[in-house]
């Protein structure tokens, strides 16, 4: 099958950032889950190079249109490999190619008499490079930019759009999943609803505007720049004649909320009018906000991706991007989500697995993939997970559910964390149960093979470094790969035994949180946490302590089962940590404002297990988790290795 999916291509008249990057790597990321699958891809991305607003963009910077957007377009091409993204064609619309394209389509509509000559006045939004109705301004303000329109009147080409209303209506309403998510169908569906499209004016006077495609039936008049760029989809392919073109059209387009009305009205009624098949799914997706805030030169608070990669990593970055958003709403960028998101999925619970299960087989099979023995019913079930999941992630990436596809799989690898903490390997080992050893560390390995497999698309690099570190490696070339994905989620066993594995893994450095907290914030924290607690059994003070004394201070590892929010207290944590006795001790902690509670989950801690007991806010802790604060937060005491739970700190 083929696979096409196309980036909006970017205006030149600002330099990229977060935002353009978020498109143009779900876009990648995209491309590699098809290749996985055994698909034929193509990547289209590409600058926009035309108008009003690259015209006034080039003045203020004292070049030409052209120097200009050359050296824009070039940054945008620039950035795209350091960000890993590899797409197929970067397409201009000042190639000579395109603007071909686009002329003959002119013409072609023109001939079919769906364009005509008229006068229209209208309110013309320079930034939107689009005239308004009065109906459409928000308190006679553009609705996009804020800003008073200028009114125009003038005569122009115009595209007869209203004639395909009741079609495109009808295409949309036949066709569930041709807008997606469907909130953005609605919107579109509740435009049409009106019963008037009007007709779009599809030219520029060259007395006001000459930085355009020429119309090829009157050249007093340059083309209006929507009607050019949206073509781009077409000349990436070489539409009509091309190879690539008779491959993969008709594809998908990625675009974010802002430009949904050329993408589901504009667009599929000039392919109509055209003649050429329409595009499959228009995927829209919603804003990077930085903060709460809508990143703008002017609050200076624009996102640069290339300073957040190197600040961060580039796949960690990656990862959030898909992970942190839900395709088709809004989500917010700040140091804090990213920490905590990276550190509670990447550090913690990913690269923890295979930190803790690479250096067991080490130890234990001296770095050799050990042979599986008889499977009992943790394996069975387990395996019907991982071969669920699989299915699960092939169902729901496609479709842009980035975030559930990657949560569905987390849930994978924190089941795998707790079936290395119930299957207790140091135990076996301990006690000589080889076979049984073997099965149980075999079957972590293989699972862990496939993650790294699922989340190539995503983290390029950290999946290659995993698959190198299980003594694999992705398929090489550029073509397409033989249906991978597919068939891991029915299979089991690929992983051979004895092939040699890395003895340590480090794949992503856990990362403190430079926000300094105030001094102030700090005092209130300690006080509330003061104030809330209740000692059921005061001990008594002794003064200096004897080395007796210390003795008596039970330090033990334990491992945290659960953990959750305290209900009634927002800097506390409800946690269930294992001690290895019979039922894992409730313990409460001011750990809230340093870790989200996915963060602990199956993390070895030291814990003071013979406090008396104490209710703090409500409910009883029995046991301290011993923490050590510092300027930037607040560490975790833990054994450098996994040890047994209930084991004694001397
Ligand atoms: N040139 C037109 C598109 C023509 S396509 C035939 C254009 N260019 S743009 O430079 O303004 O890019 C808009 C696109 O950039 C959005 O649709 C989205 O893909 C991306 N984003 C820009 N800001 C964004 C956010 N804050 N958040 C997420 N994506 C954003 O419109």
């Amino acid at each position: 099958m083929a696979y096409y999916i196309t980036t909006p291509i970017y205006y030149v008249n600002a330099k990229p950032h977060l935002g353009h990057a978020y498109t143009t790597i779900v876009a990648d990321s995209l491309v590699r889950f098809h290749r996985l699958l055994g698909n034929a891809t193509y990547l289209v991305t590409g600058t926009d190079e035309h108008g009003d607003k690259i015209c006034r963009a080039a003045k203020k910077a004292g070049q030409s249109p052209l120097e200009f957007t050359d050296s824009i377009s070039a940054e945008f091409r620039a950035l795209w490999p350091k960000l890993n993204i590899k797409y197929d064609r970067f397409i201009r619309t000042t190639a000579p190619e395109h603007m071909r394209v686009v002329q003959s389509f002119l013409q072609r509509v023109y001939d079919a008499g769906d364009i005509y000559f008229g006068e229209f006045g209208g309110h013309y939004c320079y930034g939107c490079e689009r005239f308004y109705t009065e109906k459409e301004l928000e308190n006679g303000l553009c609705p996009q930019h804020l800003n008073t329109p200028e009114f125009i009147r003038e005569k122009n080409y115009f595209f007869r759009m209203s004639k395909y209303l009741k079609w495109l209506k009808e295409y949309i309403l036949a066709r569930p999943d041709f807008i997606r998510p469907e909130r953005y169908r609605n919107e579109v569906l509740a435009m049409l609803e009106s019963g008037v499209l009007e007709d779009l004016c599809i030219s520029r006077p060259k007395a006001r505007l000459s930085w355009g495609i020429e119309l090829p039936f009157d050249t007093n008049f340059v083309c209006y720049v929507w009607f050019d760029a949206l073509f781009s989809y077409l000349s990436a392919l070489d539409c009509p004649d091309g190879e690539k073109y008779r491959e993969f059209w008709p594809g998908e387009h990625l675009v974010a909320k802002d430009i949904l009305k050329p993408h589901a009205v504009f667009w599929p009624v000039m392919l109509k009018a055209a003649g050429l098949p329409i595009y499959e799914h228009l995927n829209v997706h919603g804003y990077w906000l930085a903060r709460d805030a809508k990143m703008s030169k002017s609050l200076g608070n624009v996102l640069d991706p290339v300073q957040l990669c190197d600040r961060y990593g580039l796949d960690p970055v990656r990862y959030f991007l898909l992970r942190e958003m839900h395709f088709g709403s809004d989500a917010s960028f700040t140091d804090e989500n990213f920490i905590t998101r990276t550190n509670a999925d990447l550090a913690n619970d990913l690269g923890n697995l295979y930190s803790r299960v690479l250096s067991m087989n080490a130890k234990y099979f001296n770095s050799l993939c050990p042979a599986p023995g008889r499977e009992e019913a943790e394996e069975h079930s387990l395996r019907s997970l991982v071969s669920n999941t699989l299915h699960n992630y092939i169902q729901l990436f496609p479709k842009m559910y980035f975030s559930q596809a990657l949560e569905s799989l987390w849930e994978l690898v924190r089941a795998l964390n707790k079936y290395v903490d119930s299957q207790a390997p140091w135990l076996l080992y301990k006690e000589g149960k080889n076979e049984r050893l073997g099965t149980v560390l075999y079957t972590l390995l293989e699972a862990m093979r496939k993650i790294a497999l699922c989340l190539w698309p995503v983290m390029p690099d950290s999946a290659v470094a995993m698959l190198e570190q299980l003594g694999q490696k992705i398929p090489a070339g550029s073509g397409p790969f033989p249906r991978i994905l597919e068939e891991e989620a029915d299979s089991w066993g690929t992983l051979v035994q004895g092939t040699s594995l890395a003895s340590a893994s480090n794949l992503f450095p856990r990362m403190e949180c430079e926000t300094p907290k105030t001094a102030v914030s700090e005092r209130i924290s300690q006080k509330t946490l003061k104030t809330d607690v209740q000692i059921l059994n005061e001990p008594v003070n002794t003064g200096n302590l004897s080395f007796e004394d210390f003795k008596r201070v039970e330090i033990r590892i334990g491992t945290v089962a659960l953990a959750e929010k305290h209900p009634d207290a927002d800097k506390l944590l409800r946690l269930e940590i294992d001690l290895g006795e019979e039922t894992p001790r409730q313990i409460i902690s001011g750990l809230a404002e340093h870790y989200a509670p996915q963060m602990l989950l199956g993390r070895q801690l030291c814990v003071v297990a013979n406090l008396s007991p104490r209710k703090i806010r409500g409910l009883v802790s029995h046991g301290m988790v011993l923490t050590v604060p510092f300027e930037k937060g607040l560490a975790l005491l833990g054994p450098s290795g996994p040890v047994p739970n209930g084991n004694l700190v001397t």
